[in-house]
């Protein structure tokens, strides 16, 4: 008989949070319970799992007991608290925020490219930024082949990737404007309505933006390279669902595009749509609910020789979010022992 687990979900009332019940269920992984988990403000709220109405708890101490493990999506105020209070009870947390990212006790995890790293954990493993997961699903077969030493990277976001928040906020405001009223902005600095926005997260003090940092920082942990030059600009835009991604690389060694798409072609959670003639290429409203990261548009970047150029489309809420921290745990189902964890106290 399958083994069965006892699964916490810390933010289940989120964006993010739906999205992971969806997939848990979906995708067949042996729960035994779940316990969903989500600030007071929506305890006792009922959510639904696999057919069945759940009631979700405030977390707190105590919220943990009894659990195998537990996603957390809940934001890095909540992980920095909580993760570690989970992981001391024996809970082993794969956790959605930036807060653990790059501690060095936290494997920093995309199952198709790092799988390994996993084993290192001590209770807390990090699922990576959406924006870098999609960018590294789709790098990983060409850095293997022939090496990269440089990504630029322009990113094309949709609200989602903000929450909830971000959801209601267009959806406000490009009513508004559709009825010639005023559309005030809350969530983000400017109007996002018919408009793009470079600035996602905080400014840095050397003027890039904090979510333009996490795209470098941990494209560094995860592909264990100090070596690689990436520069990114990260830019929010008024789509719903899924970012999209042009990516420029300089290669170690040569690569001709076509040994680029044919690789691509080969490699686990990439769909390559390449047929610009066709209009076929990657789009966010095609993306949007898949699980695949989408590669298109692969040319020669006429700029380096050994430069390559494309197009990376996938589902922020999916693949950059929910899909990726049920693939770590089904990694950590598959060898009961890295369910244990130490960490100090
Ligand atoms: N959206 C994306 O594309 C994306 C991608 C990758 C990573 N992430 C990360 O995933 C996390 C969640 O994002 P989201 O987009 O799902 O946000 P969201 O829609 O705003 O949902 C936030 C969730 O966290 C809960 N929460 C907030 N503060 C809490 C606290 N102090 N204690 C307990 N629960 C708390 C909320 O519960 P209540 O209902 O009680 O408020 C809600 O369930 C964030 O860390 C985000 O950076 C998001």
């Amino acid at each position: 008989m399958t083994k069965e687990y006892n699964v916490g979900l810390l933010g289940a009332t989120g964006a993010v949070g739906q999205e992971m019940l969806k997939n848990l269920a979906e995708r067949g992984f042996p729960v035994k319970s779940l316990r969903p988990l989500a600030s007071a403000r929506s305890a006792g709220q009922k959510i639904e799992f696999d057919g069945a109405e759940v009631k979700v708890e405030a977390v707190g101490p105590g919220a943990f007991d009894g659990l195998d493990l537990c996603l957390f999506s809940a934001g890095a105020t909540a992980s920095q608290e909580f993760a570690p209070m989970a992981a001391r009870a024996g809970v082993t947390v794969v956790d959605n925020s930036s807060c653990w990212r790059q501690d060095p006790r936290v494997p920093l995890v995309i199952p198709e490219v790092n799988p390994g790293a996993v084993k290192k954990h001590r209770g807390i493993i990090a699922n990576p930024n959406c924006s870098t997961i999609q960018m590294l699903v789709a790098l990983k077969p060409i850095y293997d082949a022939v090496g990269i030493r440089r990504i630029v990277v322009a990113t094309y976001q949709s609200v989602s990737g903000t929450g909830q928040k971000g959801i209601e906020e267009l959806s406000t405001q490009t009513r508004q404007l559709l009825s010639l009223q005023e559309a005030a902005p809350k969530v983000y600095p400017h109007r996002i309505a018919f408009n793009c926005l470079p600035h996602i997260d905080v400014f840095m003090d050397n003027d890039y933006t904090k979510e333009e940092m996490k795209m470098v920082n941990e494209t560094l942990k995860i592909f264990d390279d100090q070596n690689i030059k990436v520069s990114a600009t990260c830019v929010r835009i008024p789509v719903f669902y899924c970012h999209s991604e042009a990516i420029w690389i300089e290669t170690g060694r040569p690569i001709s595009p076509e040994a680029a798409r044919e690789l691509l072609a080969r490699a686990p959670g990439i769909l390559v749509v390449d047929k610009p003639k066709e209009n076929q290429y990657p789009l966010a409203s095609v993306a949007s609910g898949r699980d695949e990261v989408f590669v298109g548009r692969i040319r020669a970047d006429l700029s380096h020789e050994n430069g390559l150029t494309m197009w990376v489309v996938a589902d922020n809420l999916r693949k950059g979010a929910a899909t990726n921290a049920v693939e770590i745990a089904e990694l950590l189902i598959r060898d009961p022992t890295l369910l244990k964890t130490d960490w100090p106290a």
